[in-house]
């Protein structure tokens, strides 16, 4: 059956560059999985345990949102377990986590939410990967409630809109290995090793000044928002005409000009999370590209 709507999204997909195919089995994409969530599980649980009701109250959220943040560390915890039950004994091990940004309840809940977004970003990216069909539909089923998070915590307690656009943004394994292993301090060396790897960070200033460990010569910044890619040129170390993002964007510097093939294999740094929420008061106003 391919009706109007299926031809026209269809189309969408094949003008989107899905992320790049890698030799990964399924085994690797469930550790892989199993990695953020035990980061979330360690993130939500270790912070729960740091502010009490009183912090919570104290930095001004209204009763009851400490106990759905719990829930949602409930949730973090089941994932694990689902996860850690279908790899056995193959399954990854805690490491330990380092989240300096984190100093109270406020910056806790400003980062539950980029962590929630990253998490939808690696399902979405994982999800052509996988090759046994029952996976997909667990990985969607973990996929929709970590939406569910983020929606709720932005939407509530950052007052902000619960969406960043009409489409959620798949991010490649190494992307998001990148924003993960930040948090990273050490692993068990009994882990499973990954085929996954971190870029050397990325930074622009407001001037589109780039700061990184990556040369800069004959590269390019992509902009990842949604299904859409954008691609700025780097002059003299500055990046050109990058427009101000609202809700989640992830830049990445990249040797690769066309939008369409930009992926792990050609990038150098990044990505930098865009966090810019827009006000939920306001429709949404049209995508600046
Ligand atoms: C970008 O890559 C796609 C896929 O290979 C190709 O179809 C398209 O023509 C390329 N665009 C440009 C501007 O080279």
């Amino acid at each position: 059956m391919k009706t109007a709507v299926a031809t026209a999204l269809l189309a969408a997909v094949a003008s989107y560059a899905a992320p790049t195919k890698r030799a990964v089995t399924d085994t690797d994409i469930l550790q892989y999985a199993l990695t953020l969530e035990h980061l979330e599980n360690a993130f939500y649980h270790g912070f729960l345990d740091q502010f009490d009701d009183a912090a919570f109250t104290n930095a001004g959220f209204p009763d009851w949102v400490r106990g759905r943040v719990k829930n949602i560390a409930e949730h973090e915890a089941q994932h694990v377990a689902l996860l850690s039950g279908a790899l056995g004994s193959a399954a990854t091990q805690p490491c330990t986590y380092s989240f300096p940004t984190v100093t109270d309840p406020k910056s806790f809940m400003a980062l539950a939410t980029v962590i929630e977004n990253v998490g939808v970003s690696a399902y979405l990216g994982a999800a052509s990967s996988i090759m046994e069909s029952a996976y997909v539909t667990v990985a969607g089923s973990i996929l929709t409630t970590e939406a569910r998070h983020q929606a709720w915590l932005n939407s509530a307690v950052e007052k902000a809109a619960a969406w960043s656009g009409p489409e959620d943004t798949p991010l490649d394994f190494d992307e998001v290995y990148s924003i993960a292993s930040a948090f990273i301090t050490s692993c068990p060396s009994t882990n499973p090793t990954l085929p996954v790897k971190a870029f050397p960070a990325l930074t622009i200033g407001t001037d589109g000044t780039i700061t990184t460990t990556a040369s800069t010569a004959g590269t390019y910044v992509q902009l990842i928002q949604g299904l859409e890619t954008n691609v700025f040129p780097v002059v003299n170390g500055k990046v050109q005409g990058l427009p101000t993002t609202q809700g989640i964007a992830y830049a990445v510097l990249t040797t690769q000009a066309n939008s369409t093939l930009v992926g792990d294999d050609n990038i150098l740094a990044g990505p930098m999370i865009f966090n810019a929420p827009f006000n939920s008061k306001q429709s949404n106003p049209a995508p600046s590209f």
